[in-house]
Parts: C-alpha cells; sequence; structure tokens
C-alpha cells in the first residue's frame, strides 16, 4: 500500500529541483502520508522557509516526524490535521491569498478539483502547482475505466487543458505529474 502511496524517488528528486528552481520559500503540500514528499521539498527549502502540510490523520505524519528532524528540517514543517478542504479554507482566512509559492496536490482523487482551486487562491502569480497521478496508472486514458476516482481525475486533466489561468506542461513519468504555473491576471 506505502509504495503506492509514497512519491517514487525520481518524483522526489523533482520536487526537490522545483521548489528550488522556482526560489519557493512558502510551500503547501496536500497529503502527507509518511512524509516523504515532505522531506524532499522542505529540505530544498532555505532555511527560513516554511512547508505547510495537510493530512486527515496524523497516523502517518507521526511517523515522518523523527526522520524530519534526523534531517534537520523539522522546524521548516507545519503538519495540519483534518480534512484538507477545511485546512485550506482555513489557510485562506489565516493568511490570505497569494500567499504560497508552490502547491504539490498528492491526496484524496475526489477532491483534486476542490484542491486545485484552493491552491489556486494560496499560490502567487507566477507560482506553481504540481498534481500528483495525474496518469492515474494509464486508467484516465481508458474509456471503460469509470470508477469515481479514475473519473474525476480525467475530467480534472480536460478542466485543465482549457484553464486560462495557468499555464500547463504534463510530464509522462511516475504516474503522471502535472504542472502548473499560475498566471498574472
Ligand atoms: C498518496 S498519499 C501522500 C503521499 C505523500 N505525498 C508521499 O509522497 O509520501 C495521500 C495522503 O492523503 C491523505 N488524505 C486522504 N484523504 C484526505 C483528505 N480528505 N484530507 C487530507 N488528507 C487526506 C491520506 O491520509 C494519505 O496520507
Amino acid at each position: 500500500m506505502g509504495e503506492a502511496m509514497q512519491v517514487m524517488a525520481e518524483e522526489g528528486q523533482l520536487l526537490a529541483f522545483l521548489v528550488g528552481l522556482t526560489g519557493a520559500r512558502t510551500v503547501l503540500e496536500i497529503g502527507t502520508f509518511t512524509g516523504y514528499s515532505t522531506l524532499c521539498m522542505a529540505r530544498a527549502l532555505p532555511a527560513d522557509g516554511r512547508l505547510i502540510t495537510c493530512d486527515i490523520t496524523d497516523k502517518w505524519p507521526g511517523i515522518a516526524v523523527p526522520y524530519w528532524e534526523r534531517a534537520g528540517v523539522a522546524d521548516r514543517i507545519d503538519v495540519r490535521i483534518g480534512a484538507a478542504t477545511d485546512t485550506l479554507d482555513a489557510l485562506i482566512g489565516e493568511q490570505g491569498p497569494g500567499s504560497v509559492d508552490l502547491a504539490f496536490i498528492d491526496a484524496d482523487k475526489l477532491n483534486y478539483r476542490r484542491y486545485y482551486e484552493s491552491a489556486l487562491v494560496l499560490v502567487r502569480d507566477g507560482g506553481l502547482i504540481i498534481l500528483d497521478n495525474t496518469l492515474f496508472f494509464g486508467r484516465v486514458l481508458d474509456p471503460a475505466v469509470q470508477d469515481p476516482d479514475t473519473v474525476a481525475i480525467r475530467e480534472l486533466n480536460a478542466f485543465l487543458r482549457e484553464d486560462a489561468r495557468v499555464e500547463l506542461s504534463m510530464l509522462p513519468m511516475a504516474d503522471g505529474i502535472t504542472l502548473a504555473r499560475k498566471n498574472s491576471v
């Protein structure tokens, strides 16, 4: 189960690379699990950078904390437990629009569209939203596959392609990684 949940090492490296490339100082992650992608991105932040990571349960992030401490990045990481839709609403109220440089979406697929809309509010103009699993094990390409998760990702992919609020690039590596750069209005 964990193998399918955690990003692959090459994706972890890519996430770290993108944090550095964009000069991100504030990162938002939706879907912590055992904190591997969190660790990759937190290590790429400057020492005074901040990474807010959301999960519905503290069971998985609890496993992560000793590893974040050993890597010397625990003080950069702010774990928010609860349904991410609620956490994101709270964050918008707390720190305001445009307060995040880079967001990584990797949680429950049915809520991806909602996460994307909240991330678009939170990310600054020119900032980056990264969506994981956008090929969904190839299922999005097979019209015979109609389970709710696959349909949600398929519909989101079609929506993103037409969304003028972002510039898009889809990487067919790992399980499909979509990069959406927020356009200035
Ligand atoms: C694919 S895993 C994240 C993997 C992680 N990014 C990594 O690479 O190690 C998805 C995570 O989303 C969390 N999750 C599922 N539904 C959620 C929800 N409604 N709100 C917040 N987190 C949720 C799960 O508990 C799980 O830890």
